[in-house]
């Protein structure tokens, strides 16, 4: 693996409220013990974490763009903007990085609205209704390709 490959992961609106916000859907940790244990499993992993969130969908773009030069790789929860953002959709076409989307929830399991993603036809991978763990297999998988992709060079 590229030794400490860096790798963003980037919150959307509300997550900061994790914890508080229907724990029946989204589990009692905050969004702070979801960086702990990201950090952890990043860590182990020999990942570079940079680990953000924002309520603002402008602040979102403007960080997958800046990725593009500085991230080997993103791990985004656009969370509501993954339902309605073309501008998220196109910065993360235009980062052109190994992408992971992550959503605690199923969202194919929820209201209708959810079902829909502008994010996924741009990812690599999709994970969906593993709760927080989620996060954490997003690193493995990132993991994994960096390591694949240093071998293949
Ligand atoms: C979410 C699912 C979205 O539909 C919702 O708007 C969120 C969180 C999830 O992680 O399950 O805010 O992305």
């Amino acid at each position: 693996m590229t030794d400490n490959a860096r790798v963003l992961v980037l919150n959307g609106p509300n997550l900061n409220t994790l914890g508080k916000r229907q724990p029946e859907i989204y589990g009692a940790e905050t969004l702070a013990d979801v960086e702990a244990r990201c950090r952890r499993r990043a860590e182990l992993l020999g990942l570079q974490l940079t680990f953000a969130q924002s309520n603002h969908e402008g602040e979102l773009v403007e960080a997958i763009q800046q990725a593009r030069e500085s991230m080997a790789a993103i791990v985004i929860n656009p969370a509501a903007y993954t339902h309605t953002s073309v501008a998220i959709r196109d910065a993360l076409e235009f980062a052109e990085l190994p992408t992971v989307e992550v959503h605690i929830s199923n969202i194919h399991r929820r209201e209708e609205f959810r079902h829909h993603s502008f994010v996924s036809g741009v990812a690599d991978a999709v994970i969906a209704g593993a709760g927080t763990l989620g996060y954490e297999l997003a690193l493995e998988w990132v993991a994994d390709r960096c390591g694949r992709v240093a071998r293949e060079v």
